[in-house]
């Protein structure tokens, strides 16, 4: 391996995963495994900041476990765990918060859109940022890759681990998000100032990526396009088409200027279409090892696997970062 790095990422498990997540992180997980050390989670912890059913976050706990391994992941080489089978998450989250500002925390964007509007707000959604550094800095990952919208919450992790050291002296590594050039924000369907989401409540704005071939194709038809009718990439000024050409390009391999040349003087009727073929066969593959995993009830060995590889190197961390801060460790 030549100069392989750590690398952490995570999923929370609430509800459907989209083609955003998996263009805008999940193919990146795939690409690292060749070269790094890769730990992916499913941040279990995480998923419940907003209120959930037990019955639906143990299915999406297994939902997100089983696309993991469907979109190429390999459990022998990256270590696929819950975050809630691995304790030293908790705990070094606990003390992050404690390193937290309130001020910077109320900063996070990702907060005052989940919190706006809302009478009551969990306080576990104010200190999900500081838990999410400690996921990072237990495995003092050097590499993060996430979509753009978790940018902030990679800064705040930085801040931490810098912070951490300053007053405990060197011991966590500062990470660097890894966040692809193209695709980082694959916007929704219905409308291209917001971004793709599974919490979305209109199901016709996001693709699923286990939506079936024919509600793909519908959901690509009825995709707001804009006004005018050139297949050009401008995100500013031609927001929906520069959007379905970003998938385009993600599921396919083409570069932009193919896709704008091949499409020139062309409406958007045909290219709709070919883009909901992309689409199609960039999943197909995909779901079909799903269904073969979720049959398999092979999960449940991969994540006992994963949690116990996961934990060496969080526990390590864990307790050298509590050495450093002064707590009495207990006798081995
Ligand atoms: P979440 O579903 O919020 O747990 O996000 C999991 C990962 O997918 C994170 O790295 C996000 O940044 C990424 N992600 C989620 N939605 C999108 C999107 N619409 N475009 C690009 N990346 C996304
Ligand atoms: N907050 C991330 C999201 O919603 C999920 C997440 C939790 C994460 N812990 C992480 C991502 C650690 C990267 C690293 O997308």
């Amino acid at each position: 391996m030549a100069n392989p790095k750590r690398v952490l990422s995570g999923i929370q498990p609430s509800g459907r995963l989209t083609i955003g997540n998996y263009i805008g992180a999940m193919k990146s997980y795939v690409a690292l495994q060749e070269e790094h050390d890769c730990y992916y989670m499913i941040a279990d912890l995480h998923g419940i900041t907003v209120p959930q059913d037990p019955e639906a976050l143990r299915e999406q706990t297994e939902m997100v476990t089983a696309l993991y391994v469907a979109i190429g992941l390999n459990p022998d080489k990256a270590a696929i765990f819950l975050q809630s089978h691995v304790p030293a998450h908790a705990e070094l989250g606990w003390i992050m918060t404690t390193l937290s500002y309130m001020g910077e925390l109320e900063r996070m964007t990702q907060f005052k859109d989940k919190s706006a509007g809302k009478e009551a707000v969990g306080a576990g959604l104010f200190v999900y940022p500081p838990l999410m550094a400690a996921d990072i800095l237990l495995y003092k990952a050097h590499l993060v890759p996430v979509g753009d919208d978790q940018k902030q919450h990679l800064e705040l992790t930085r801040d931490l681990a810098g912070r951490f050291n300053h007053r405990f002296g060197e011991t966590l590594v500062v990470p660097e998000p890894l966040i692809p050039k193209l695709g980082a924000r694959i916007m929704s369907l219905d409308d291209a100032s917001k971004k793709m989401s599974k919490s979305n409540p209109n199901p016709g704005s996001y693709i699923a990526m286990l939506d079936s071939p024919d509600d793909i194709r519908k959901k690509i038809s009825r995709a707001k396009t804009d006004l005018g009718r050139e297949i050009a990439y401008d995100p500013e000024e031609k927001p929906e088409i520069s959007n379905l050409i970003t998938i385009f390009s993600q599921c396919s391999g083409k570069s932009v200027p193919d896709i704008e040349k091949a499409y020139e003087g062309q409406g958007y009727g045909t290219f709709k279409k070919d883009v909901a073929e992309a689409v199609v066969s960039a999943l197909e593959p995909i779901q079909a090892r799903y269904a073969d995993i979720r049959a398999s009830g092979e999960i449940h060995r991969i994540l006992k696997d994963g949690a116990d590889r996961a934990a060496a190197v969080a526990d390590a961390t864990l307790r050298e970062a509590k050495q450093a801060m002064g707590f009495l460790l207990p006798r081995r």
